[in-house]
Order: C-alpha cells, then sequence, then structure tokens
C-alpha cells in the first residue's frame, strides 16, 4: 500500500489521483426479486443469491461503517441492494443513518415493486430521496426486462404511495438497450414530463461478468439527447455538485428536467468521489473492481478502521471507464452485489 497519502486542505484523504470521498453507496441486501437480464440474468440466476445472514452486516455494523466513512468526508448516502426493500427492518436502519451528524444526503435506489407498502415508513424514518428504476412503459416489455418477475402496475402505484408520503421529486432511472426499449424513451419522456420528477436515461454498462455485454447494444446519449431534443427543445443546466455522474437538462417549455448517465460514451472517473459498500462489509473502489476489501474486522474499533480506510482511499487508482478496453478481462463485482 502506498506510504505517502495525500490531502487536501481540510486534511480529509484525497486517493492517489487526488479525489476526495464524498459519497458512499451501501448495499443492504445482495438479492432481487427481479432477473432484468442486464444485470442477474435469469439463465445465470435462477435461485437467489443469497449469503447467510451470519456474513451480512447488522445494523449497529452498517453504522458503524457509515460513521467511519463520515469522519473521512462522506457527506453523502445512498441504499442500494439488489433490492434494498427485500432488507427486513429496513426502516429502523434509516432511523440510524439520518440521526448521524454529517449525513446531509440521505436517498435510496429501489426497482419499486415494494415501494407502496414502504414508502410511508421510509418517509417517517428519515429518508430524504428516492430513485426508482423504470424501464420501459409497456407492460409486456416491463416484465420481459425484469426476467419475467415485475409488474408496472406495482411499480406505478410504488411512485404514486412515494409520492403521497412526501417524495414530490423522484429520479427515474431508465437502462436503455438497443433494439429493447430504445423505442420506449419518447413515452417515459412524455410520461414524466410536467411531473416534478427527473427522469435519467443511462447507457447499459458493461459491469459484471453475466450479462453479455455488447458495445453495440449501448445507445450513446448524445443520439439520444438529440432525438428527445427534436420533439422537445433541451437547454443545459449546471451540475448540482461536483461529480454529479448525471448530464442535466431542463424542457425548454419549462416542463421540468432529464438527464443522461453516459458512463461508456463520456466516462466521469476524473470526479469519482463514490465509494460502494456490500451487504457482507466489503469495500469496492470502483464500480468495476475485481475484488473487495472486507472492513468487519474493523467495525468494532472506530480508531483502526479510521486507519484502515485512510490507508485503502489514499491507495486508490481507479478509473476504470476511462480505460475500459484495456481494463478489461479478469474478475468484476456483479451490479446486484453493489448497486450500481
Ligand atoms: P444523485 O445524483 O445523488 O441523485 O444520485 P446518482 O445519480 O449518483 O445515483 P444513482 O444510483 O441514481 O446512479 C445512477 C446510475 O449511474 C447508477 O445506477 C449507475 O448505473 C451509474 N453510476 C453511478 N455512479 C457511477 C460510477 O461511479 N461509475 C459508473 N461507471 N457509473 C455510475
Ligand atoms: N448498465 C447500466 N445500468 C445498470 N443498472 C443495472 N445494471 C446496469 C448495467 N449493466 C442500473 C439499474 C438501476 C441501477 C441500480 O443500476 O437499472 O437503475
Ligand atoms: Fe434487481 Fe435492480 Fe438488478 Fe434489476 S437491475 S435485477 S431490479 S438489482
Ligand atoms: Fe468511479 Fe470506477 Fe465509475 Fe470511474 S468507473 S466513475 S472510478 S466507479
Amino acid at each position: 500500500m502506498n506510504a505517502v497519502i495525500q490531502h487536501d486542505e481540510a486534511g480529509l484523504v484525497l486517493d492517489r489521483l487526488g479525489r476526495p470521498l464524498r459519497d458512499l453507496r451501501v448495499s443492504v441486501i445482495e438479492t432481487c426479486n427481479f432477473r432484468c437480464p442486464y444485470c442477474m440474468p435469469e439463465e445465470t440466476h435462477p435461485d437467489v443469491p443469497l449469503l447467510g445472514s451470519d456474513r451480512r452486516l447488522d445494523f449497529a455494523q452498517i453504522e458503524a461503517a457509515v460513521r467511519g466513512f463520515v469522519a473521512l468526508g462522506v457527506s453523502k448516502l445512498r441504499l442500494t441492494g439488489g433490492e434494498p426493500l427485500l432488507r427486513r427492518d429496513l426502516p429502523q436502519l434509516v432511523r440510524r443513518l439520518a440521526a448521524i451528524e454529517g449525513i446531509e444526503d440521505l436517498a435510496l435506489t429501489t426497482n419499486g415493486s415494494l415501494l407502496a407498502r414502504q414508502a410511508q415508513a421510509l418517509r417517517d424514518a428519515g429518508l430524504r430521496r428516492l430513485t426508482v428504476s423504470l424501464d420501459t412503459l409497456d407492460p409486456q416489455r416491463f416484465r420481459a426486462m425484469t426476467g419475467g418477475r415485475g409488474d408496472l402496475d406495482e411499480v406505478l402505484a410504488g411512485i404514486a404511495a412515494a409520492e403521497r408520503a412526501g417524495f414530490t421529486a423522484l429520479k427515474i432511472n431508465c437502462v436503455v438497450l438497443r433494439g429493447v426499449n430504445d423505442g420506449d424513451v419518447f413515452d417515459l419522456a412524455a410520461h414524466f414530463r410536467g411531473s416534478r420528477h427527473v427522469l435519467r436515461f443511462i447507457e447499459y454498462m458493461d459491469v459484471g461478468t453475466c450479462n453479455g455485454w455488447r458495445r453495440e447494444g449501448v445507445v450513446p446519449s448524445a443520439q439520444l439527447r438529440d432525438a428527445l431534443a427534436a420533439r422537445w427543445p433541451l437547454r443545459a443546466l449546471d451540475a448540482n455538485y461536483r461529480g454529479e455522474v448525471a448530464r442535466r437538462y431542463a424542457y425548454v417549455d419549462g416542463q421540468g428536467e432529464i438527464g443522461f448517465i453516459s458512463s461508456v460514451s463520456a466516462p466521469f472517473c476524473g470526479d469519482c468521489h463514490r465509494a460502494r459498500l456490500s451487504a457482507d462489509g466489503k469495500l469496492y473502489t470502483c464500480l468495476f473492481a475485481g475484488s473487495g476489501h472486507d472492513l468487519k474486522p474493523w467495525l468494532g474499533d472506530a480508531s483502526a478502521l479510521n486507519q484502515h480506510l485512510r490507508a485503502l482511499w489514499g491507495a486508490r487508482s481507479d478509473r476504470y471507464s476511462e480505460l475500459r478496453g484495456a481494463a478489461r478481462g479478469g474478475r468484476h463485482i456483479e451490479m446486484y452485489v453493489i448497486g450500481g
């Protein structure tokens, strides 16, 4: 490990490329009730890949880990999965994490299928932002794109319940696959225009090893943006914060905002301030990492955890999306293990 660790003016650790740590994504569960072919294909994952519950971090351990990351500069926290709403008593965890001083933004990414039942409890526990994945508004295609398991009406009911619970500006993530749902983007845009929700189109990425990624399946964001702008003129907006992954646009006619996440055509590693923690307590310093660093042994000792995290972040040099082809090969962690 690198002996010389860089720091910023505030004394916070920087990685080897000078990037601070601002944003933590915690996967609370490694399984999902969907089988989206680009993430957890039914053919390779007919059964639920489950960790024994003894290997999964409990809520006290997750809280200890988050506190450790906050000490290094994290202020944005996002809970992910697999599907995070499958984790039992999730609102209790949200309540504990919302109470941590230094967490300024607490969000969660879900497939929406269980949201109708849980939106209010999550809101009451202190969750402030929600992102729902939704790739099409066509019921048949939705079912196919969730591996035969998803019901579009349940997700739409989940979005409606979230609105009633006070989540007035959701983010809606749509992964675009050429020849699969690229024809559905206009319907999605029309549906969410004029709501306060922000639809974001994500380029299909070569995450993990099981989704059979091919570059031909990617629809470059610029192409999509130009097609949408021809129908509804768009105006570029500034990022909400440094390192935001989505490029933001406003509809010129005042009907809200739309975004594009272009990890394949326009990588954003230079500003990547994100760390990811898997449900079994491993730190991944990149979405495309081959392996993680087990934090479990350090979670009972805040000072040892602090030293360890500083060393790990200080040694980080990941920039997979910028290297892509050159870095391909070998092991890659699966998307459902670290939640995107
Ligand atoms: P906010 O800006 O806080 O609302 O969230 P976000 O857009 O950072 O989070 P979200 O989980 O919605 O991210 C959207 C998608 O962008 C993820 O599911 C990934 O597909 C992609 N993404 C997010 N972070 C990274 C990253 O660090 N690297 C790459 N390559 N893709 C990322
Ligand atoms: N490429 C791009 N996005 C993906 N997601 C899952 N797998 C991929 C992939 N291969 C998205 C999900 C969800 C978020 C967690 O990541 O659709 O919105
Ligand atoms: Fe589940 Fe999300 Fe992966 Fe689909 S993309 S299988 S909803 S974790
Ligand atoms: Fe960050 Fe890795 Fe994504 Fe680059 S590829 S933006 S380093 S997570």
